[in-house]
């Protein structure tokens, strides 16, 4: 396994692969790999001739009040983890290499970042497509393999892959969760015992869904509600958003009609805050 640090570094570790016309499975991650990344970094080895990880906490994504500071680290366990998977190639930059000056482009992704998350975290998702783009333009990668643990994440990168003609197949991988259906995150290390019990709830109120979803006369404000006071039941959960989407386009279906007369796929996107740890979790849904 080869570790870069600089973009001169990746260039020569890439180079060989670019003349033997092999294929290159890309998984980008901030780090504090958890077994959901590890998931993505197996797939992207078993499709791919040749694999690579990029770590990098990336500030532009991280909003001024946010978690960028405190961002779980641990490099030499992360580096453990990508050779036990069988990574090939590690870029591992830092923020001087990614941003040697302030950044005067942006890659800005419409309407898919209107709402969730994109309206909870304003400019979130420009630094997520801007930092993409790099990492797509320094990798070339032939797949990049996301996780739809971060579902809107994963439509603002297909929606600019698309319209931006990038030649990259994005892979969408399903999310990894703890044994109670909490979703792996790196941020799960921050929870305290009690909210840590309280997690549960999330994917709990998803999987209740499931079957609320098929209750006749159904609509979407409906499920949102039951979702909400299932939720609320776990007295320290603050509600930043639940909500239901047309997926992957994330644009408002009718709230008062019966989602049994919907058809297509939607997604029930959830965002909850335990003290200052921000939870999101989602599941897909398909209507006919
Ligand atoms: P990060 O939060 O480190 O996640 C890296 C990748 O791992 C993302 O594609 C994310 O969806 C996936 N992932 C996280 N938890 C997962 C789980 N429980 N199951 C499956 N996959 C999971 O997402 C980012 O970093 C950044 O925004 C990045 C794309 C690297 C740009 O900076």
């Amino acid at each position: 396994m080869i570790v870069c640090r600089t973009i001169q570094e990746l260039k020569s570790a890439l180079g060989e692969r670019a003349s033997d016309g092999k294929s290159l499975g890309f998984v980008p991650t901030m780090g504090y790999l958890h077994e959901g990344h590890a998931s993505l970094l197996r797939k992207a080895r078993e499709e791919n001739d040749v694999a690579a990880l990029s770590i990098f906490v990336n500030p532009l994504q991280f909003g001024p009040k946010e978690d960028l500071d405190r961002y779980p680290r641990d490099e030499e366990r992360d580096l453990a983890i990508a050779a036990e998977c069988g990574v090939d190639v590690v870029f591992l930059p830092t923020v001087q290499e990614m941003y040697p000056g302030r950044p005067l482009t942006k890659v800005i992704v419409d309407e898919v970042t209107d709402r969730m998350c994109g309206a909870s975290r304003p400019g979130h998702f420009d630094g997520v497509g801007t930092v993409v783009s790099k990492l797509f333009h320094l990798l070339k990668p032939s797949r990049a393999y996301f996780g739809m643990k971060d579902a809107q994440q994963v439509a603002v990168i297909e929606q600019m892959v698309h319209d931006l003609n990038f030649d990259i197949e994005i892979v969408r991988c399903e999310t990894v969760r703890e044994p109670d259906g909490l979703a792996l995150s790196s941020r799960n290390v921050y929870l305290s015992a009690e909210h840590r019990s309280q997690a549960v709830r999330l994917s709990q109120a998803l999987n209740l869904a499931k079957e609320w979803l098929e209750e006749p006369g159904m609509t979407a404000s409906g499920l949102k509600q039951r979702v909400e006071s299932h939720i609320r039941e776990a007295d320290q959960a603050i509600i930043d958003y639940v909500e239901l989407l047309a997926y992957p386009e994330l644009s408002l279906i009718d709230e008062e009609a019966r989602l049994s007369s919907y058809n297509g796929t939607v997604i029930l996107a959830l965002a909850v805050k335990f003290g200052t740890t921000r939870l999101i979790d989602n599941r897909l849904f398909e209507t006919s």
